[in-house]
């Protein structure tokens, strides 16, 4: 019998869209160790580890400084809050994005813009390295310095790319990134971190992360939140940072092996020169004209998840649709709502799964 089919029901086995359980496997007792240390000191706030990833987090990435916080969206609005950016400023970022880039923005009281806008101050970029794959940093960097705009990049799905020889974390004023469990980078519950060489914001967000905290603990001299990564979901990283760049080699093996099998039936994601990706989704645009839905449910028959990121770009999403695009809207953005959609993808794919895969799409769009 098919190896793939259960014995009772002859339905194809499922496949995971990301393999957790996997990696826990391939950690070992490591996690298990590092997490009983915590619960025996029980420092679990600002422990040790707090400190210890921050450094190890600073000598992987060539940021100066690295400022751990409670999630992505934190690492964002943080930046944010500590360059004072509020009501009357825009701040320019993608439309085709997850939520929270712009939501940081608005979180603040600013606009987020997905077009150039009169009447607004501009303040700040937002580039998103989208998918695991670094945007164009020099062509923004030329123009946020032409405009007089700070650049905050959103490495959320990226940490671990790199740009130009550049690991992510040292392009513009300061990267966000975040350690949601299914990131590239994950870990077991929320978390964040923001890299900068700027030595003062580094201050600033280390008081933002803490209520806006000054040198007298019991007087807040800002605006903050309670913003910490805790310490026990430091420790997890630190071990599954010693990992990280052997799963980054797997992920790359699994992007490599779907441009072979599908590259002549959809459009597949490209590197640009000078970049690498962590992959953190393989998202493929079908041709024109086909019934996405049922491509979907072709697949699901045969135990294959798939994901759409995002089938609403943030502009027609119903928190974000009084925000500036431009005249004749964001078609682009709007298109790729239409037509992508993301395989599984995870350092624990193995060949024979992801031929299963590919064999899959490709009779569902009848190739
Ligand atoms: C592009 C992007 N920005 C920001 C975030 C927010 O990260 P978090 O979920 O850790 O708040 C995410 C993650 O979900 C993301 O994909």
């Amino acid at each position: 019998m098919n190896q793939h089919l259960t014995n009772q029901h002859l339905r194809p086995e499922p496949i995971p869209f990301i393999d957790l359980a996997a990696q826990r496997r391939r950690l070992g007792k490591s996690v298990d160790e590092a997490v009983s240390k915590v619960l025996a000191h029980c420092q679990f706030i600002n422990g040790p580890e707090v400190t210890q990833l921050e450094a190890e987090l600073a000598a992987y990435s060539g940021a100066q400084h690295v400022v751990t916080c409670a999630s992505g969206t934190d690492a964002l609005l943080m930046v944010l809050m500590a360059k004072g950016v509020g009501r009357g400023d825009a701040v320019f970022c993608p439309s085709f994005t997850f939520c929270a880039t712009g939501e940081a923005v608005a979180l603040t009281g600013a606009t987020p813009v997905f077009v150039i806008k009169a009447g607004l101050k501009p303040r700040a970029v937002i580039p998103v390295d989208l998918f695991g794959q670094s945007a164009d940093h020099d062509a923004i960097a030329a123009i946020a310095e032409a405009e007089g705009l700070f650049v905050l990049d959103d490495a959320a799905q990226a940490f671990g790319a790199s740009y130009k020889g550049r690991r992510l974390g040292t392009s513009g004023l300061a990267t966000a990134t975040s350690f949601f469990p299914a990131k590239p980078l994950g870990c077991f519950g929320d978390g964040g971190a923001i890299f900068t060489d700027d030595a003062e914001l580094a201050a600033t967000l280390r008081s933002i992360r803490v209520h806006g905290q000054g040198s007298d603990k019991y007087d807040n001299v800002r605006l903050g939140l309670t913003g910490r990564l805790d310490t026990m979901q430091a420790a997890i990283l630190i071990e599954k940072l010693k990992i990280f760049e052997d799963e980054i080699a797997a992920r790359n093996l699994v992007a490599e092996r779907y441009a072979r099998g599908l590259g002549n039936v959809v459009s597949v994601p490209r590197l640009a020169s000078g970049c690498t990706s962590v992959w953190a989704q393989y998202t493929i645009r079908l041709p024109e004209g086909t019934d996405r839905d049922g491509f979907a449910a072709a697949l699901k028959a045969q135990g294959i998840p798939t994901a759409i990121y995002y089938p609403k770009s943030m502009h027609q999403q119903t928190a974000y649709r009084d925000y500036p695009v431009a005249d004749g809207g964001l078609p682009v953005s709007e298109a790729l709502s239409d037509d992508v959609i993301s395989l599984p993808m995870h350092a624990y794919l193995d060949e024979p799964t992801q031929e299963r895969i590919i064999r899959a799409v490709r009779s569902a769009l009848g190739k």
